[in-house]
């Protein structure tokens, strides 16, 4: 054990250039400050610091990046000595100047580190961000503290509250770093380093007072901060917290404003918020690992893809390859058609513009790698194409044959379906093992989530090409099993029929959306529903002789939602508020008694168990069935594609936080009145009664 632990490199190492040490953090994939890194670095210091030969120091990471942040898998465990605040104390009580040398990211107490030191430079490439407020917590490494008195209150509350990252020119202008390097980094830095020391320029950011001066009594950037919260990060504690403590920054003496922050961050770590947004944190990436898809599947390079229907969801997602810079031809059946699609396009993307979120320049650009065509036989130069036609398995399975006749050897074919058969649709083809499901979620060009349908056929290297996809386009991939609705959908029929029972007993369809919106939602199912159109469903229900007797009669009423400024809720001209309609109620109360349903109030916390706790025994059956790989794949599914509050960490997370056990107690109970939506899953019952939640489920193989 000895001899094995003598040939691991070190965490942190010193080697010399002349008078100065240069200090090298080598701890791969991102340099996180673990335990040992930071105990590396602070020994590393007092040497070099005690060293009569060194005249300055430098700082810097091996690999691919600066220090990325503390290392997360940290959080459960207690601080242990020497925290970040002791080595960054160390570092600036440090005799000799220490530059910071910056590539790659330079985030959260990687940054806190870089502020620490006396100097910075960064290459050009290089982004600095404080990005804890996404993972539930603020910075507790003087981040809040040090960025203020470096950037001024007003943009260092942008980018704590944010957890945004800025590249190094604007990090520059903001006065978060002093150089920017074109060359040599290293040499760069020593330089400095050099030069500072024969100039004994020593500034410390705890010593500066200018910047948070001139913030002292202007509450209104506070208010301002507090104001833009209130939307951004309903529900959220963190981002208030980290107002909180810039603005100790700006009331308190240095040390005081560190222990402050230090108390905030120490009790955000331990909430509830925080440990489950770090489990979507981890969800995420574990989504990206894909049993039989590893380092050597081959990835096909997508360099032309097509895109079949240029409808919404057509439409949107060849913004998001265009935006990726992939050219993609657009193909419809009729000229009426392509050009309405077209012009949805174009106009997104000015939209986007005129809000800054693209510099117009690239509106002309994106416009101009989509081709418009008719003719199918224009696919045949791509590398990936995507069905997004009309939801109904015999037309898609006759456009997939058509693909076939088109598209090149090797090319992955994909279907944009959100509920059908993805091996029905892979059987009209010659070549299933290229079919792939690719589920992009409305607004195909604004919501991150990708369900990746793997087909019972489809090869490794099409799903490697897949999640490569997604990475390149931003996007969030989940790869799901062939089944009705696939994840998202099913578990949202599953809340949607509690939805329906819950006004026919006495809820209305605001005080559903309510209890969905103050548990974090966007909007409830009514809102959601009005928004996306009732007449869709209302079709569906014909076709198949279901029936939705409320749902059913505002159809009748020609209230299809928001398209027609009426729908479970009425609209006022230009508005999408949606406005309680007694209209509607009244319906309500006359099909009730027409089901001879006695009417009763319902709490809140009731409607959040039939609308939730039902989506919980659903997602395990998609386990059971293992339609989803592991609970935390279900979970991001719900985070990036329905909105569920990130700090409520997805339905299993939820039900995990709330107790298994206590969970299946309720839905027993829920059960014996309103049946099967509530009898717990057998995995359910399983893992309750062992006293664990599906977070104990091991990893797929
Ligand atoms: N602590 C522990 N592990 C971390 C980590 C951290 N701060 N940051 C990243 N990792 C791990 C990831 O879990 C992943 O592990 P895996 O390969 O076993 O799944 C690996 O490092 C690579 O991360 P990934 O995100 O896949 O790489 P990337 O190149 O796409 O992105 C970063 C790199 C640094 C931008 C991104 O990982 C990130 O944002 N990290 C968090 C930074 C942060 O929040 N720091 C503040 C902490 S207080």
């Amino acid at each position: 054990m000895a001899e094995a632990a003598d040939r691991t490199p070190p965490l942190v190492r010193t080697d010399r250039d002349g008078d100065i040490a240069r200090i090298t953090v080598a701890n791969p994939p991102v340099n996180a400050l673990s335990h040992a890194v930071r105990s590396g670095i602070l020994a590393a210091v007092q040497a070099a610091d005690a060293d009569a030969g060194v005249a300055a120091i430098v700082l810097r990471c091996d690999g691919r990046t600066f220090v990325a942040g503390a290392d997360i898998t940290e959080f459960g465990r207690p601080a242990q000595e020497p925290i970040l605040s002791t080595v960054l104390a160390a570092i600036d009580a440090s005799s000799k100047p220490v530059v910071a040398a910056i590539h790659g990211t330079a985030l959260g107490g990687g940054l806190e580190l870089a502020l620490a030191c006396h100097w910075r430079v960064a290459v050009q490439s290089a982004r600095v961000g404080l990005p804890e407020v996404k993972l539930g917590i603020i910075p507790g490494g003087g981040g809040t503290q040090r960025l203020p008195r470096a950037a001024g209150v007003a943009k260092a509350l942008d980018m704590i509250t944010s957890g945004e990252m800025i590249g190094a020119d604007a990090a520059l202008a903001a006065g978060i770093i002093d150089q920017v390097v074109a060359g040599d980094l290293d040499r760069a830095a020593v330089e400095l380093a050099r030069a500072k020391a024969a100039e004994g320029a020593m500034p410390r950011l705890r010593d500066r007072d200018e910047r948070t001066a001139e913030a002292r009594g202007q509450s209104g950037l506070f208010d301002a901060a507090r104001a833009a919260m209130a939307r951004r990060a309903r529900g959220r504690t963190a981002p208030e917290y980290a107002i909180r403590a810039v603005q100790a920054a700006v009331e308190l003496p240095f040390d005081e404003g560190i222990a402050y922050e230090r108390a905030l961050c120490d009790e955000l770590k331990a909430s509830a918020q925080s440990r489950a947004q770090r489990h979507i944190f981890f969800a995420e990436r574990d989504a990206a690992k894909v049993p039989g898809v590893g380092r050597d599947t081959p990835v096909a390079r997508i360099g032309q893809a097509a895109v079949i229907g240029a409808g919404t969801m057509g439409g949107g997602i060849a913004m998001c390859l265009a935006s990726a810079g992939i050219p993609v031809t657009l193909i419809e059946t009729t000229q009426p058609a392509l050009d309405r699609g077209l012009a949805t396009i174009r106009s997104n993307y000015e939209a986007t513009a005129r809000r800054g979120g693209m510099a117009a320049a690239d509106v002309e650009t994106r416009m101009g790698l989509i081709r418009p065509s008719l003719a199918m036989a224009d696919l045949a130069g791509a590398d990936l194409v995507i069905e997004a036609v009309f939801e109904d398995t015999a037309i898609k399975k006759a456009v997939f044959a058509e693909i076939d006749r088109h598209a090149k050897a090797g090319a992955v074919l994909a279907t944009n379906t959100s509920t059908l058969d993805v091996n029905a649709i892979a059987a009209a083809t010659g070549r299933p093992e290229s079919v792939v499901g690719l589920h992009f979620f409305s607004p195909a060009n604004v919501m991150k989530l990708l369900e990746i349908v793997r087909g019972a056929r489809t090869d490794a290297g099409v799903l490697a090409t897949s999640l490569a996809l997604a990475k390149r386009i931003g996007k969030v991939p989940v790869v799901v099993g062939v089944c009705d609705g696939f994840v998202g959908n099913r578990m949202l029929r599953a809340r949607g029929r509690q939805a329906e029972r819950l006004v026919m007993e006495g809820a209305l369809p605001q005080q559903v959306d309510a209890a969905l919106y103050d548990f974090g939602f966007p909007m409830g199912p009514y809102a959601m529903g009005d928004l996306a159109g009732l007449d869709i469903g209302w079709r569906i229900r014909q076709e198949k002789g279901l029936k939705s007797a409320v749902a059913d009669r505002l159809c009748a009423l020609g209230r299809f939602g928001q398209k027609t400024g009426a729908g479970w809720f009425r609209y006022e001209a230009g508005s999408r508020t949606p406005i309680p309609d007694p209209a509607v109620e009244a319906i309500i109360l006359e099909e009730a008694a027409r089901a001879g349903i006695a009417r009763r109030e319902i709490a809140n916390a009731e409607i959040l168990d039939r609308l939730l706790l039902p989506m919980v025994n659903e997602g395990a059956r998609i386990l059971e069935e293992g339609m989803a790989l592991r609970p935390g794949d279900i979970d991001i599914v719900w985070v990036y594609g329905y909105g569920w509050p990130i700090q409520e960490g997805g339905p299993m997370h939820w039900a995990d936080a709330r107790g298994l056990a206590a969970a299946r107690d309720r839905m027993v109970e829920l059960a014996r009145q309103h049946g099967e939506d509530f009898v717990p899953a057998p995995l359910i019952e399983r893992l309750a009664a062992e006293g664990k939640g599906f977070a104990d489920l091991p990893q797929p193989a």
